[in-house]
């Protein structure tokens, strides 16, 4: 069973919590985003805690896959940091697309993931995903 987290509780995030949910080879185990009504309001729903700071997130829970569904500018200048946060935590990641609207910061991603040997990927299908993760 993985433990999994979502950073970022958008539309998207939404879908996730609601993809992994679906999938008995899943558990969540929490949520967070820097909008406190945001958090709030997908861990009510969710019956999983809520989180403000990705770091306390990862600290806490330390979660073998974390979704990244973050935004920002052109849907992508917010994935790099929570990225490089949940890699770091040795999590595997799940990051939404596009992966950054900077071309050295998504190489730095990438290198991150390959340097933990997670598997860091931006795709839309997290049950399958997570599926091969559980293989
Ligand atoms: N795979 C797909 O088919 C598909 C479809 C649509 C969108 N997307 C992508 O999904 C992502 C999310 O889309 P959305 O519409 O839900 O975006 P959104 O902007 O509505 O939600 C993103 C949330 O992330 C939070 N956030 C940002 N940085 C954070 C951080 N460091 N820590 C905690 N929370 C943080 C924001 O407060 C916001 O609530 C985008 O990258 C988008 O391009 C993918």
């Amino acid at each position: 069973m993985l433990r999994v987290c979502i950073i970022g509780m958008g539309p998207i995030g939404n879908r996730h919590a609601r993809m992994y949910q679906e999938n008995d080879q899943v558990q969540l185990v929490g949520v967070c985003d820097r909008i406190p009504e945001r958090a709030d309001a997908a861990a009510k729903a969710l019956g999983v805690p809520a989180f403000g700071e990705a770091s306390r997130m990862l600290a806490e829970l330390k979660p073998d896959l974390c979704s990244v569904a973050t935004g920002g500018y052109e849907y992508g200048s917010d994935h790099y940091e929570p990225t490089l946060q949940a890699l770091e935590a040795g999590a595997h990641v799940l990051c939404e697309k596009p992966i950054c609207n900077e071309i050295p910061k998504a190489e730095a991603m990438v290198r991150l993931a390959r340097e933990k040997k997670t598997v860091s990927g931006r795709q839309s299908e997290p049950p399958l995903y997570a599926g091969r993760c559980a293989r």
